[in-house]
């Protein structure tokens, strides 16, 4: 099936409705995904990506409905990761001696993934590709998410692809922006940011600051995950320059885990205090054990305040903090205070060590956090509830 984007320019992808973990399990998908390749029917006939090479069959099948593999002149690779290139080692059996069009990067991890010597063609920020009466000018974008990315500009219909970036884990049939629920577009494009892109903001602004140099009509782009943006595109890149820029909600998040309720206990007292100081803080509390981790992070990412709490368990933390801890070390989020809060019985080390983790993470620590030897009793409950209250006074003197 292929679905007209503009004038001579298709979409000729793959929605995958079932896929529910990417990357292994690093990221969840909880709205599936598409994976989006584009046929540019010009004078000169060129794909833009494929697919991954579960879907490979399916792919090069649809494919040659749509036109004679043969008559393809070049293929575009902007990202070498298999969900964009799972197909080339297909597709290039029947047309083994087409140019591929990629960054040097691309042509390593290309070959590092599938071990052919194709016709690699390296462009770099500023070549061209003459197509017929268009051309397509190719945009260097290391690190958006890996140093092989790169976009492309189709000229005369004004299209980015723009790949990775911009894109959403979000599977549609309708495949447009302004034809989903914007709630949920919204809501995978953050995630898809806060757990991608938020290590690489920093090149997120200086890219977007390079392609808004390039004073270069824009009308539609074309990501290469969820729907095309042909609504208003600048919205998404507005949102990136927010995001990117140490983003911030009005928003204190409370993430636990507990053996005994004890930890849980201190979690729903300092969000009461939290309420009982400010109602129009957004306070959410979270039991880590059982809230998907790529939400978390979301949350977290919203967040002006992040507190974490563990009971302490053989001299250490459970398992869930642990591990999302482990994964908050390298998103390198900006501008966020943290506050560590547990329970202990004999050994008290886990508020030390989810302090130690935060402070090497970038957080600012609030204060040394709160212990509770056994269980709270109500006396300590009431000591929450206005540590809460301080909280929300801290971050209002801020
Ligand atoms: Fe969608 Fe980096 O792969």
């Amino acid at each position: 099936m292929k679905i007209n984007v503009k004038n001579n320019v298709w979409w000729v992808g793959k929605t995958d409705w079932e896929l529910r973990k990417f990357h292994g399990d690093e990221l969840s998908t909880h709205h599936g995904t598409t994976y989006n390749s584009y046929l540019l029917l010009e004078e000169k006939k060129v794909l833009i990506d494929t697919v991954w090479s579960k879907y490979s069959a399916e792919f090069i099948s649809n494919l040659e409905k749509e036109i004679d593999l043969k008559k393809i002149d070049y293929i575009i690779s902007c990202h070498a990761e298999n969900d964009h290139s799972g197909a080339m080692p297909a597709l290039m059996e029947i047309i083994p001696d087409k140019p591929v069009y990629c960054t040097e990067n691309g042509i390593k991890s290309l070959k590092g993934h599938y071990h052919k010597d194709w016709n690699f063609v390296p462009v770099k920020t500023g070549d061209k590709l003459n197509i017929g009466s268009k051309e397509l000018i190719f945009i260097q974008a290391p690190m958006l998410h890996w140093p092989d990315t790169m976009f492309c500009y189709l000229t005369g219909d004004n299209i980015l692809f723009s790949n990775d970036a911009f894109g959403q884990h979000y599977c549609s049939e309708n495949l447009f922006n302004d034809l989903v629920d914007h709630e949920e577009l919204f809501n995978e494009a953050i995630k898809y940011f806060a757990n991608i892109l938020t290590p690489f903001s920093p090149l997120v602004l200086k890219k977007i600051e390079e392609f808004v140099s390039l004073n270069l009509p824009l009308d539609i782009i074309c990501t290469s995950h969820g729907v095309i943006w042909r609504d208003n595109p600048m919205q998404i890149i507005q949102k990136y320059i927010e995001w990117a820029s140490a983003y911030q909600q009005n928003q204190i998040t409370i993430i636990y885990d507990t053996m005994w309720n004890g930890t849980r206990l201190i979690a729903e007292n300092i969000a009461k205090g939290i309420r009982l100081s400010d109602e129009n803080i957004i306070v959410k509390v979270f039991n880590a054990s059982n809230t998907d981790k790529n939400d978390l992070i979301t949350e977290i990412f919203k967040s002006k305040i992040v507190l974490i709490g563990s009971p302490t368990i053989n001299k250490g933390i459970l398992y869930s903090i642990g591990g999302l801890l482990e994964f908050i070390k390298g998103l390198n989020f900006k501008n966020k205070k943290a506050f560590a809060f547990g329970c202990y019985g004999w050994h008290s080390e886990s508020v030390d060590i989810i302090n130690a983790s935060l402070k090497a993470s970038g957080f600012d620590l609030l204060s040394e956090g709160i212990k509770v030897n056994w269980e709270p009793d109500e006396n300590t409950l009431k000591q929450v509830v206005e540590t809460g209250k301080k909280l929300v006074t801290l971050m209002q003197t801020e």
